[in-house]
């Protein structure tokens, strides 16, 4: 995925953003990164992305 491609359609959060803010507060939940980057808390639709670039940093 590229950094500026946006994850987030409602909140217009880029997978870039979701990634930094994951690394930079060792986020570890959907609900983690919705309070972070507002990503994921409009229609929803994009949380099982949210989880995939979850499990990818974080194993
Ligand atoms: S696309 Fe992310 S909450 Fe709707």
């Amino acid at each position: 995925m590229d950094r500026d491609e946006i994850v987030c359609h409602c909140m217009e959060v880029s997978y870039g953003e979701i990634v930094a803010a994951i690394k930079a507060n060792t986020l570890k939940t959907v609900e983690d990164v919705g309070e972070a980057t507002n990503a994921g808390t409009g229609c929803g639709g994009c949380q099982t992305v949210i989880q995939e670039i979850l499990d990818e940093i974080n194993g």
